[in-house]
């Protein structure tokens, strides 16, 4: 009998294996994917990328809606938004938007307006800092644990408090309300920002949970946090609405957050209803969503992505669509790991702040590579200190949003200058590991 249970096993493996190698064949860039009836027009994902243009009242700014028309315009299929933030106390950045009861919401109409133009979809990143809110914001951030941040971050970061219960469950109503206000003001989807060593991140993380109640300890309680989130905010967005995540394949620090455990968590969250997992890594100790690891293997070079391996042995266990990012530069590359069906977005930043019509482009010209030299001012400890790799690409967001073209060409040292002016000595706290 078990002879012929594995025979079954292997015939129906073999089948679904064919039937999908053959689908996989068929897929272009351009190729639509249905998500709850919505119909994604292509396989383009503009990733977020916090753009720090709110107003005082962190309310969305008329240069949100310039750069995200323009985007629209360049034929991105998802557009994710920067990171919102779901508590007014607990901003990463000093221009971060806010999405609550106070929020101006005929501004985020303005916003949504402009960025769904042309058919796209523009999806509301929803995130909370936890303890990675500098110091010059947050005197006392909050966290699973109190465990500050290591690896030289501890003067730019305070060390957080623990949450009690009470303000776990609230933060968890934080993020609902923020999910339910985004569907009214005219998003098409959410994404919790489930990576980069942010709240969500930290409670999943071993090192950086160790609570010893419900919300910490074994992996079933790290997820429990998430989990919560996704489940209250399927309930009040219904059924249609799609509800996104982005996690990271790890955090690439020792003690932290592994891939086996995120798979686990993957698969859970495929099975609640998920509608699409944005794979990343690492965090401000350990930055690998930039590709900043220390071991890059040969094959992930050539195929550009930093996490397609990762994809690979997801896809074998979850049926949730997958979105890769990182790395990507050229068509040819997005077009292999479409077909070889370890993803089925493409997922990219950093092309979309010197090329806002990347997918235009890309879909044209199977030849077609972004490329641009990262800016740097030639110390890499000045560059770790000023966090160029990030500013200096706000910095083209910022050209964008005022009407202006990108500049490649702009100097790192002006980015050092611009941080300098904006937040004074803080500026000379290292942000980023
Ligand atoms: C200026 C900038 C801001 C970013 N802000 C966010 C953010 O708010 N949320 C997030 O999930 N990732 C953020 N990222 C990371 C990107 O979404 C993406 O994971 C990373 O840049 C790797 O993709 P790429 O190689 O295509 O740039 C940011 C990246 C940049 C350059």
């Amino acid at each position: 009998m078990v002879g012929l249970d594995s025979l079954r096993t292997s015939v129906k493996f073999a089948l679904t294996f064919s039937f999908s190698v053959e689908c996989n064949m068929k897929i272009q860039l351009d190729s639509d994917f249905d998500i709850r009836n919505n119909t994604i027009r292509n396989r383009f994902l503009k990733s977020s990328m916090s753009e720090q243009l709110g107003d005082k009242e962190n309310n969305p700014t008329q240069g949100l809606v310039n750069l995200y028309r323009i985007w629209a315009q360049g034929g991105v299929g998802i557009s994710i938004s920067g990171n919102i933030m779901v508590d007014r106390k607990g901003l990463g950045e000093p221009k971060n938007v806010v999405l609550d009861e106070e929020s101006d919401l005929d501004a985020f109409r303005r916003w949504t307006k402009a960025a769904t133009a042309e058919g796209t979809h523009f999806w509301a990143q929803l995130n909370h800092p936890g303890k990675q809110t500098p110091s010059y914001l947050t005197k006392s951030p909050v966290a699973p644990s109190a465990i500050p941040l290591g690896a030289g971050l501890d003067k730019a970061f305070n060390i957080p408090r623990a949450l009690n219960e009470e303000e776990i469950l609230k933060l968890i109503k934080m993020f609902t309300t923020s999910a339910k206000l985004a569907k009214d003001v005219g998003f098409t989807g959410v994404q919790i920002h489930g990576a980069h060593g942010y709240l969500v991140s930290q409670f999943l993380s071993p090192h950086h949970n160790q609570r010893e109640d419900q919300w910490g300890g074994s992996l079933e309680n790290r997820m429990r946090f998430v989990l919560e989130i996704y489940t209250s905010m399927r309930e009040v967005l219904g059924k249609a609405f799609p509800i996104s995540i982005k996690l990271n394949s790890a955090d690439f620090q020792k003690g932290g957050f592994s891939e086996e455990e995120s798979i686990e968590v993957m698969k859970t969250l495929s099975e609640a209803g998920m509608d699409l997992i944005e794979i990343s890594g690492g965090n401000y100790e350990a930055p690998a969503m930039m590709g900043e690891t220390k071991k890059v293997r040969e094959s992930t070079k050539k195929r550009e992505a930093y996490f397609l391996h990762f994809a690979e042995k997801l896809r074998q266990v979850i049926d949730c669509p997958i979105c890769v990012t990182g790395g990507f530069r050229s068509s040819a590359a997005m077009l292999d790991a479409l077909k070889s069906g370890a993803t089925d977005f493409i997922g990219a930043a950093r092309p979309y702040a010197l090329f806002p019509d990347f997918p235009i482009l890309a879909m044209a010209d199977p030849d077609y590579v972004s490329s641009f030299s990262l800016p740097s001012t030639g110390s890499k400890i000045t560059d770790r200190l000023f966090a160029i790799n990030i500013v200096w690409f706000e910095q083209q967001l910022h050209l964008l949003a005022a009407g202006k073209n990108a500049d490649a060409n702009l100097s790192a040292w002006s980015t050092v200058w611009l941080m300098t002016k904006g937040v004074g000595l803080q500026a000379f706290r290292k942000r980023r590991s």
